[in-house]
């Protein structure tokens, strides 16, 4: 993995969200944290191109998000806040099929990726099941699922486990330990992120702290003081 931000910006309505930012990253996992409005969630869609910046430039594995848009989306997925908003079609196994229609591939090949990756996440049984009808922690898994069968590189996750009891928490965070992708987690749950390998802090539009967990944690407790 390989992000680089080169003084990217990025303005909504003349307003400036995120400040110019020159980073990168290339840890296999990172967390972001910091206050409600601070810039999170645009930095992160900024990485797959959701958004592009208003200045500057962000390049993803050599791509630019703005100049190569369709190759930095194949390079990273992205889970919505809200999974319910990520999964279009109504039965799963369509939705998920969905990820792969670019691909070309026959049906038997789709099928069988489908049923891998509802394996991998140990959710088969929920194949035919409407989305609209799985509990927030089965919802989570499907959009891993939905997000990983086309194999990015990079998995961004916007507050994973938001909405979830502890124990649908816990199996998330334990879903999102085995990951061997790279993994970028925005969270509110600091016990996610804490031993991460590194941890972004954004306060009002701007990076406040980037370094071993612990010392970013540090900053955050004070500027919320
Ligand atoms: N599409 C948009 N249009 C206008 N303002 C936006 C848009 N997206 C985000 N913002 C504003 O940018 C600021 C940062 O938002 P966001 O990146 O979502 O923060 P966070 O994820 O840290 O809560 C907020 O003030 C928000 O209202
Ligand atoms: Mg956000």
């Amino acid at each position: 993995m390989d992000i680089r931000f080169e003084e990217a910006e990025a303005r909504f309505e003349g307003r400036t969200v995120l400040h110019p930012l020159t980073l990168s990253l290339s840890e296999r996992r990172i967390g972001i944290i910091g206050l409600n409005g601070s810039g999170k969630t645009t930095f992160a869609r900024m990485i797959n191109g959701l958004v592009t910046p208003s200045a500057g430039h962000v390049v993803v594995n050599g791509f630019d998000t703005v100049k190569h848009g369709e190759k930095v989306r194949a390079e990273s997925g992205f889970i919505f806040q809200n999974p319910q908003n990520q999964i279009i079609l109504p039965i799963l196994k369509e939705d998920i099929a969905l990820g792969l229609k670019s691909r070309k591939l026959s049906r038997q090949q789709s099928d069988a990726a489908v049923d891998a990756v509802l394996d991998r996440f140990g959710i088969s049984h929920l194949a035919t099941r409407r989305a609209h009808e799985l509990s927030g922690g089965e919802l989570q898994l499907a959009a891993l699922a939905s997000v990983l069968v086309t194999e990015p590189d990079i998995l961004i996750m916007d507050e994973p486990t938001n909405q979830l009891d502890l124990k649908n928490r816990e199996l998330v965070r334990r879903t999102i330990e085995g990951l061997g992708e790279n993994i970028i987690v925005i969270s509110h749950d600091l016990e996610l992120v804490e031993d991460f390998d590194r941890m972004l802090l954004f306060h009002e539009g701007r990076l406040a702290a980037d370094g071993p967990p612990a010392d970013t944690i540090r900053r955050y407790r004070e500027l919320a003081r």
